[in-house]
Formats: structure tokens, sequence, C-alpha cells
């Protein structure tokens, strides 16, 4: 089928590649006219496993992208997959939608075409504002002009075509059978169990699944900080409990907190939209407040363990928000890295993927070109992202440290090669 993908970010391009993949004919459209030069040169704008092998097979021949969207007017398919931002409110930012929204509408003609919005949004979004504003662009009618579908996207990052490709399921809002027709069909060899509804129901089955996983997150850290006044090994706790099949052995990692684009963004939004009909949020409140706390709960006991942070060297390895990207978007490292400036501490990092991410952030701060280079004569380290490479790290790479103080905010190390460190909530 010929697609359109407008939005070249993490979703647009796993969406696209991965399709382009399925033999499908793609197009990414994109306002960002350095990233478009950029992907035409064959470099992709983040880092992804798989991403520049699937280009370069791609590129000129089924997968091609533009600035201008009148290049995708023969699309069967639209995609819209816009960043989606909260403001400083909370609130959800939809000018990029709305803008994403008018000019799709430019290309819709006389050739049937299927919108589908996999940008995330709060329910209604899509039927209430986007909808008449591609009816008044276009002049045309939803259900006998043009299609519309929700679709939202489950994608993680770091796994991003993996994820693409072998959903646990695929979501599809359909404003009628027709459109919902189309895209089931561009689904057929997914094998993924798929679940039609409508699109009000598409678009909080997104925002639920989000709320739930940063909740499962904050509960552990809660249940960790527990386990640590107990002395009491919370990762033991999450295995226990994850043999249960209620629970389910995943996203019971406790640590330093959830970061990523979007956990963050879509759980105030889903707070602000609670707040907006009268009803207040309580659990929802509370996993924000936890996840700010684990931040908090860090420095802490570096303090307790090296006392006043002024003027000691400090070492954060690990800037990304999780391992296998170069996202730093509300990575807990931002924040940490933010409380140790205003404590006048001198800091020290490395980070295989995300230091040039971070320099258009901090550039008061050093970056190592290895962890063993960041931690010569530090007074203390501690670990923010699961990089494997961190794994390896022994005794012997903490030996160069003045003080061997390491606090791990997220479990990597191996005891049987390094000790004496302790974790956030172990
Ligand atoms: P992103 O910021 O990486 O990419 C968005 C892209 O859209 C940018 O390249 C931007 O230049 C482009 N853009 C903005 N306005 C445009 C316009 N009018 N026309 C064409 N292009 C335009 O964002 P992302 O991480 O891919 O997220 C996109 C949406 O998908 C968000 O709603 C997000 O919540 C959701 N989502 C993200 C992930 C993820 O892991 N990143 C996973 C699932 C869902
Ligand atoms: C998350 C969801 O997992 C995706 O399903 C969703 O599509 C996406 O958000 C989105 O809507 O953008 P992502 O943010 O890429 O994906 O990464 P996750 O693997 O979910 O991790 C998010 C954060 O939670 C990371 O900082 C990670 O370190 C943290 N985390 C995760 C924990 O602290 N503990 C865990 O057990 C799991």
């Amino acid at each position: 089928m010929k697609i359109a993908i407008v939005g070249a970010g993490y979703v647009g391009l796993s969406t696209g590649l991965g399709l382009a993949s399925k033999k499908h004919l793609v197009i990414c459209i994109d306002i960002d006219k350095e990233k478009i030069e950029k992907i035409n040169r064959g470099i992709l704008p983040i880092y992804e496993d798989g991403m520049e092998k699937l280009l370069k097979k791609h590129r000129g021949l089924n997968f091609k992208v533009s600035t201008d969207i009148s290049d995708s007017k023969d699309a069967e398919i639209i995609f819209i997959c816009v960043g989606t931002p909260t403001d400083e409110k909370g609130k959800m930012n939809l000018n990029y939608l709305k803008a994403a929204a008018k000019s799709t509408a430019g290309i819709i003609d006389k050739k049937h075409k299927t919108i589908v919005v996999k940008s995330t949004v709060l329910p209604g979004t899509t039927e209430e504002i986007l909808l008449p504003i591609i009816e008044k662009e276009s002049g045309k009618k939803v259900g006998k002009d043009f299609g519309l579908c929700s679709n939202p996207e489950f994608l993680r990052e770091g796994a991003a075509l993996k994820d693409f490709l072998g959903p646990d399921r695929i979501i599809i809002g359909e404003y009628d059978k027709k459109s919902g027709d189309i895209l089931e069909k561009l689904y057929r060899d997914f094998n993924s169990p798929t679940i039609r509804t409508n699109i009000k129901t598409a678009e909080m089955i997104k925002m639920a699944s989000n709320a739930f996983l940063s909740t499962k997150i904050s509960f552990i850290n809660e249940i960790g900080n527990i386990c640590k006044k107990l002395e009491i090994d919370t990762y033991e706790v999450s295995r226990g409990i994850g043999y249960d099949k209620r629970i389910a052995p995943y996203f019971l990692d406790s640590g330093v907190g959830f970061g990523g684009s979007c956990f963050t963004k879509d759980i105030k939004s889903l707070i602000e939209k609670a707040r907006e009909m009268n009803y207040d949020p309580k659990l929802l409140k509370s996993v924000t407040e936890i996840n700010t706390l684990q931040k908090i709960i860090i420095i802490d006991l570096l303090t307790k363990k090296i006392g006043d942070l002024k003027n000691k060297k400090i070492v954060v390895l690990g800037l990304a928000f999780k391992a296998g990207t170069d996202d730093i978007r509300e990575a807990p490292s931002i924040d940490i890295i933010r409380i140790l400036l205003e404590k006048k501490a001198r800091i020290h990092t490395f980070d295989p993927k995300a230091q040039d991410n971070m320099k258009k952030i901090f550039n008061e701060i050093t970056y190592s070109k290895s962890a063993k280079e960041a931690l010569d004569k530090a007074d203390a380290c501690l670990i923010l992202t699961e990089w494997p490479e961190f794994t390896k790290l022994t005794d012997k790479d903490f030996s160069v440290m003045k003080n061997k103080t390491i606090i791990e905010g997220r479990r990597i190390l191996d005891k049987g090669k390094v000790s004496n460190f302790e974790g956030i909530c172990w």
C-alpha cells in the first residue's frame, strides 16, 4: 500500500521503516529541514537498534522523505505521528497536531485516503479537535470522502522497530467500518491480537496503558523505599511477587524512577484532564510524586555517605533515560544533575550514546570518554542508566576513585565483580 507518515521522530521513523520492510511504499514528511536532509543522506537523527540497516536497504527505493506534504498526495493511508508535549501546566500542547491535521487536509482529493492518528492524545482529541480542522480545511466529509482512525503506538524506545513490528496488540479506533477495514488490512500479516473499537476508547487505551505502567514503577519504588528501611532486597520481593500471573514479572524494577518523553507527560495531561472534569485523580498524582521523590532519595543517600557535596567530584554514569537510546527527555539524570549543581558539586559524566544531547542542556559539567576516565579521583559515583557496558565494571575500574562510594539508581553491578556498593532501594 502507499503510506505517508507525518512526523519523522521515533514513532514516525519506526512506523515508516517498519512498513517499508513489509514492502509498502512509504514517504515520511517532516517540517524539520535539517532532519530530512540528514535522512536523505542516510543519517538517522535518532539511535535505534536495526534502524540504520533498514534505512540503508530501503532509502530511495520504497522509503522516501520530504518536507513537502504534497509529495505524499498518492498515499492511501496517512499516519500522523507528530509530538504531543505538555506545557508548564501539564496540559497537552496540540499545536503540532493541529498543524499536521491542517497540512494533511490539504492533500485530501478525490482518491480515498484514511487518516490515522498515531500520536498519543487524550480521549476526544481526534474527533472533537482534529476532525473539524480536517473537514474545514479540505471541504470534505469524513466517512464519505476520507476515512479516520486512531491507532495508538505502544513501542518502547531502544526496541522501537521490534515493538512496532511485533506488538502485543494492535488497537484500531475507527470512525467507520471502512476506515477500520483498511487499517486492519495493512496490519494483516503482523500476527498480533487486534482490537477494533471507537476512536475515543482507543485513545483512552493508550493513556491508561502508560498510566498503569508508570503506576507499576512507582508502586515498586514505594515498596523499595520501605524495603530499604527494613534492609530487605526489593529485587527479591519483585521476583517473589512477579510469579503471580495477576501481577506479572515486568515493570517491577525499582530504582531512580521513570523518565522518557511519554510517561511523565501522559500522566500529567491525564491528571489535568481529570481535574478539568472535577475529578481528583489521587492515585495518578501519587505516582508522579513518588517518581520525583526517588531523585531526592538518591541525593539524600549520597549526602549521608559523603557529607556536604560542595566541591566534591561526583560521577554520573548514564544520562539516557534508559539503556539502548540516546534520548534524554525527562531522564532522571537531568533532575539529579540539577540538584548536584545547586549543591556545588563538580560533576563528571559518561554515557555511551546520550552525551551530545545532554551537552545541549548542561555545558558546565565534564563529559568523559569512558566510565574509567570519569571515575578518576572521584568522591562518589551514581549509576543512573542500565547500560550493559556498566554491568561489566569491576573493582579494578572503581579503584581509580579517591573514595569508593558507589550508589546504584539502576540495579546492574555484579556483586561478584564489585564490592561495597549500595542501591537506592536495595
Ligand atoms: P518526536 O519528537 O521524536 O518526533 C516528532 C516529529 O514530528 C519531529 O521530527 C517534528 O519535527 C515533527 N513535526 C512536528 N510538527 C510537524 C508537522 N506539522 N508536520 C510534519 N512534521 C512535524 O516524537 P515521538 O517520540 O516520535 O512521539 C510522537 C508521538 O507518539 C507523541 O504523541 C508520543 O507521545 C507518541 N509516542 C511516542 C513513543 C516513543 O517511544 N517516543 C511511543 C509511543 C507513542
Ligand atoms: C514507554 C512504554 O513502555 C511504551 O509502551 C510506550 O509506547 C511509550 O512509553 C510511549 O508512550 O512513549 P519508553 O518510554 O520508551 O516506553 O520506555 P520504558 O521501557 O517503558 O521505560 C520508561 C522508563 O521507566 C525508563 O526510565 C525506565 O528506566 C523506567 N523503568 C522501566 C523503571 O524504572 N522500572 C521498570 O521496571 C521499567
